[in-house]
């Protein structure tokens, strides 16, 4: 069986030859329909993330999958022909997040992740899981479905940013209607941020690197949010059009942005921080405006990583709601597949039109 490697900390990614994975008894066994590519993979691919099994050189990349169930253990509720997001991560089986599925909130730092952290991804036709980690897909969004992990990323992201807001209990917080977004980062999960923003009715901007007359801009518009150019626009000479915004996702992956946005935060405003920094980099900041701001205004700095499989169900009941609200938009973040042995020129794909890229190993 051909898997789709790295060989971290060597940059680069190919082609090896590997066994078929053995089914446990208790785990099923999945074909790959396709794989998404994010800035996580791309990081990995240049060296600066990723590690493999122990033990072994190479690991196998991809932690964005959708499958279709092929051989199952004697018991379970999932059938074969099933369609399945596998989750990324397995707890490390000691702290109690990890014993009760919220292996995101993981205490120890044993946990791993498949395609990025010591367990090999679904870059290949076959792969074996147990139960409790495949999410069962709804029929009707399969054709988006690619999309459930980065959109669990975000729910999660948005949830903890409603829980933390409840310290301010005379919010209605059900609709964040009037509620101003920065979204800084137009990946799969600025994007997907963009999507569950604008159907809770926030006044969102989204901005990123892109030029204005691209596609991800266009479709960013088209759903009724505004995207800016981060190359032309300062966000804080922004913020003081708009007295600052509620809520800044941060998902660029850029070490100093974070710091920069700290001041256009709104009064009682909320950053979360998404990206996860490549490169070693350092930063003077203006310290004593961060924290006078931060004192001064009552606001949050939060981080927040990774979903567990409620936030996957949880992506799936919004991506049939972005299906139905915004169905052209969606589809169209999904802008490049590629059969999966085309697997170089995906991932040395440019240009301003490349939104969202997929593998393909099966077509239905
Ligand atoms: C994945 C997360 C993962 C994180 C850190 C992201 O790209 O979406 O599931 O926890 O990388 O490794
Ligand atoms: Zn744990």
């Amino acid at each position: 069986m051909e898997r789709i490697v790295v060989e971290p900390p060597k940059p680069g990614i190919k082609l090896v030859e590997g066994s078929e994975p053995a089914r446990g008894r208790e785990e099923f066994l999945v074909e790959t329909l396709e794989v998404g590519i994010d800035g996580t993979d791309l990081e990995i691919v240049r060296g600066e993330y990723g590690t493999p099994p122990t033990g072994e050189d190479y690991l196998t990349l991809g932690h964005e999958a959708l499958g279709r169930v092929l051989e199952v253990p004697g018991k379970g509720g999932l059938q074969a022909g099933d369609l399945v997001n596998p989750t990324v991560r397995r707890g490390c089986g000691l702290c109690v997040p990890c014993k009760t599925g919220q292996s995101d909130f993981c205490f120890t730092g044993l946990f791993k992740e498949r395609g990025i952290k010591g367990l090999h991804g679904f870059m290949s036709p076959l792969f074996v899981e147990t139960e409790e980690y495949l999410v069962r897909v709804p029929p009707d969004i399969r054709e988006v479905a690619i999309l459930t992990e980065p959109a669990s990323v975000a729910v999660k992201a948005v949830n903890q940013v409603l829980k933390i807001q409840e310290r301010m209990p005379w919010r209605e917080e059900k609709s964040l209607g009037e509620k101003k977004a920065l979204v800084a980062g137009a990946g799969s999960l600025g994007l997907m941020a963009t999507f569950l923003l604008r159907s809770l009715e926030a006044e969102v901007i989204t901005m990123d690197r892109s030029p204005d007359d691209c596609r991800k801009s266009e479709l960013i518009e088209a759903m009724g949010a505004h995207h800016l150019n981060s190359m032309e626009v300062d966000p804080l000479e922004l913020a003081k059009d708009f007295d600052g915004f509620d809520i800044i996702l941060e998902a660029t992956g850029a070490a100093r942005v974070p710091f920069h946005l700290t001041r256009a935060l709104a009064t009682n405003g909320i950053m979360v921080l998404l990206g996860v920094p490549g490169r070693r980099v350092s930063v003077e900041v203006e310290a004593s405006e961060i924290v006078k701001d931060m004192v001064l205004e009552n606001q949050v700095v939060f981080g927040c990583v990774n979903s567990n499989a409620t936030h996957f169900r949880e992506a799936h009941k919004y991506l049939k709601t972005f299906l139905e609200r915004y169905p052209r938009e969606l589809k169209e973040v999904l802008s490049h597949r590629y059969p999966w042995r085309e697997f170089e020129n995906a991932f040395e794909e440019r240009g301003k039109d490349v939104i969202k890229r997929v593998l393909v190993w099966q077509e239905d």
